[in-house]
């Protein structure tokens, strides 16, 4: 089953967007592993510290370079995406040539309470991916105004209209990482 390293913007402990991305995993059960990576360990990015990098950086850099594709879960903060998710993408963008997110499959989600749940913060990070190099899927595009009544007292989507949304944006986020995934060496494909 492909796995994906997934991002979420927010580090508060009752982060909508990381319960929107842990109900988006079970959505997923039986076709996509999801793995959270920390991001709350990452130092503020400074080329200084590659002298003698903390553990978090080396860490990070591998759950996303282990993983078959990369999912970033995005607030909005002031019309824009969080300092959180810029600075793990610029840890994993280095060093020079070592970027962890090269070719990788990647999706784009985010939540807001919001009316317009997260779409100018999406916009922003999107010009960012392309930059480094995450093969970003397009469509469909996921700007979700968050309500607490959506979702199950086990964390699952209850609402109909957003199960249908995200239902049809897991099928095709399987079908987007089996499309733009690089073929994988012999030795990639066991160790696998
Ligand atoms: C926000 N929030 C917000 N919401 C929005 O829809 N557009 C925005 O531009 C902003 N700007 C903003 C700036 C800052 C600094 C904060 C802290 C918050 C509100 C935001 O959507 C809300 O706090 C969410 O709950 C944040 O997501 P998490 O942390 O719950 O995942």
């Amino acid at each position: 089953m492909p796995t994906v390293a997934v991002l979420v913007g927010s580090l508060r402990r009752e982060s909508i967007n990381r319960k929107f991305a842990e109900a988006v995993a079970k959505l997923a059960e039986g076709r996509l592993e999801f793995q959270f990576v920390e991001l709350g360990d990452l130092p503020i990015y400074n080329d200084d510290l590659w002298e003698a990098p903390p553990a978090s950086i080396g860490r990070f850099k591998n759950a996303v370079e282990a993983a078959d594709a990369v999912l970033f879960v995005t607030p909005e903060y002031n019309r824009s995406f969080p300092a959180v998710l810029k600075n793990a993408i610029d840890w994993g963008t280095r060093p020079y040539g070592q970027n962890s997110f090269a070719a990788k499959p990647g999706g784009l989600i985010g939540t807001s309470p919001g009316s317009t749940g997260t779409s100018a913060g999406q916009n922003h990070l999107k010009s960012v991916l392309n930059v480094v190099d995450v093969v970003l899927m397009g469509q469909p595009e996921v700007y979700f105004t968050y309500k607490a009544e959506q979702f199950a007292p086990d964390g699952s989507v209850q609402d109909e209209a957003a199960r249908a949304l995200l239902t049809r944006w897991v099928d095709r986020f399987v079908q987007w990482i089996e499309r733009t995934s690089e073929p994988k060496t012999k030795a990639q494909a066991n160790a696998a």
